[in-house]
């Protein structure tokens, strides 16, 4: 008989999307409930009691009073930048050429590629995050060192060769040509084996000529199963210096329009300082934008307006964006997300936060029918939370009047010290 292990404790369930409508329609936790486990998939859930008496084999793993969630999923990240985070003083094009450009240039080691990459999947498994969409280097085999390394694991994640043909140093540019050819030769052999999945990658406009842009859209034209990721209008800065590159372009989503790089499939970063016309086409098209809290007051970028691109009907993630970002944690993230739609007057609630760093962020990946969520049928992806981790958050938590008092003091306040396991594919 094949293993099965079935975990108890509190279980967070979403039947939709929380930020739409009235968040009890969609989101339920069950005080005393189960996951039970059976190669690397949830096979059921429900009432502990139940789970229990009809599978009298499974090791039994009783987390008590914790919080079993989806693994967190972080929908943009730049692992490369892992060993340069929390770097002092710069705003977005200096801090890039500053920090993170000589940073990157360390990737042309391939050894120094995988440390890194197992440092970094150390660490935000620490934190409780099962999968994040994250820009490799220029490096081809920074992305083959990022998924060998997951694939150990048995981690379901996305990544992809950034590219750059103009504006940053020598040694970290590509041209058109190679751009889309290691770009192709990267997800023909990555994207679809094992839980690899490959993201064309333009790191932005500025760093992209038009020629390349157009490569890579028409490599994402031949391979339209694949993501493509990038960043959008961040910081006013690199607005008007999108606007002097590009002179006929109507704004900067329109520097990716142009060249095909929009799609249902696509997924901006930041998204802040956005036209009108831009926000309209966005939800059009059905594409994602990435909502980067901590990194947006870190780089001091400004306020992502959450509730206009919800009310428009723009899909949305959650991600740290690792290293412009100051933390691994989904947590952190989640309560810097709660500081900025309030800044706009919208309080969202800990199952708004809860669902966008675990199913919405699924859901602008196109991999919501395989992660982010605690059913049946789905990858045991799964991260448990001590709701009272330390003193301070544990006098919080005593209190609270329900469960979701708890969870959000775990949210505003809590670590990779809340983080009491992390399941990845079935395995602790
Ligand atoms: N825009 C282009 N590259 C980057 C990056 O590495 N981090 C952030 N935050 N913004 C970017
Ligand atoms: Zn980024």
């Amino acid at each position: 008989m094949t293993h099965q292990t079935l975990l108890l404790g509190q279980t967070l369930h979403f039947d939709g999307n929380p930020l739409t409508g009235d968040w009890r329609d969609t989101v339920r936790i069950d005080s005393a409930g189960g996951v039970l486990i059976e190669n690397g998939r949830i096979a059921a859930t429900g009432p502990a009691d139940r789970l229990r008496a009809a599978h009298g084999a499974a090791e039994v793993v009783d987390y008590g009073r914790d919080l079993i969630c989806p693994g967190f999923i972080d929908a943009h990240a730049h692992h490369p930048q892992t060993a340069m985070i929390a770097s002092w003083g710069k705003r977005l094009i200096d801090w890039l050429n500053t920090y993170t450009f000589p940073e990157e240039e360390r990737f042309a080691d391939a050894d120094y590629a995988a440390t890194i990459a197992e440092r970094y999947l150390d660490l935000t498994r620490a934190a409780g995050t099962t999968t994040m969409c994250s820009f490799a280097t220029i490096h081809p085999a920074s992305v083959d060192a990022f998924f060998a390394a997951a694939a150990v694991r048995d981690q379901c994640v996305v990544t992809g060769k950034t590219c750059m043909d103009r504006n940053a140093p020598e040694d970290l540019r590509d041209t058109a040509q190679s751009a889309y050819d290691d770009s192709k030769a990267l997800l023909e052999r990555w994207h679809g084996t094992g839980r690899a999945h490959y993201a064309i990658t333009p790191r932005f406009s500025p760093t992209s000529t038009p020629e390349q842009l157009d490569a890579l859209g028409a490599l994402w034209d031949e391979h339209p199963e694949c993501l493509m990721q990038t960043h959008l209008s961040e910081q006013p800065d690199e607005v008007a210096w999108v606007r002097g590159l590009y002179p006929d372009a109507r704004d900067y989503l329109d520097t990716y329009e142009a060249h095909g790089l929009i799609g249902a499939r696509a997924l901006y970063g930041h998204t802040i300082h956005l036209e009108p016309r831009e926000i309209a086409r966005l939800s059009e098209v059905g594409a994602a934008v990435v909502h980067c809290p901590t990194s947006n007051a870190f780089i001091g970028s400004g306020q992502f307006n959450l509730g206009r691109l919800r009310d428009a009907g723009v899909r949305m993630g959650l991600a740290t964006d690792t290293g412009g970002g100051s933390s691994f944690s989904m947590l952190r993230t989640m309560a810097a997300a709660y500081e900025a739609a309030q800044h706009h007057g919208v309080a969202l609630h800990a199952a708004q936060l809860m669902w966008l760093a675990t199913a919405g962020s699924a859901d602008a990946l196109h991999l919501g029918h395989e992660i982010g969520t605690v059913r049946a049928g789905y990858a045991a992806d799964l991260t448990v939370l001590d709701l009272k981790s330390t003193p301070a958050i544990a006098q919080r938590a005593n209190r609270s009047n329900d469960v979701w008092e708890d969870v959000f003091a775990t949210i505003m306040m809590g670590d990779d010290r809340a983080v009491r396991d992390t399941w990845i594919a079935g395995k602790r």
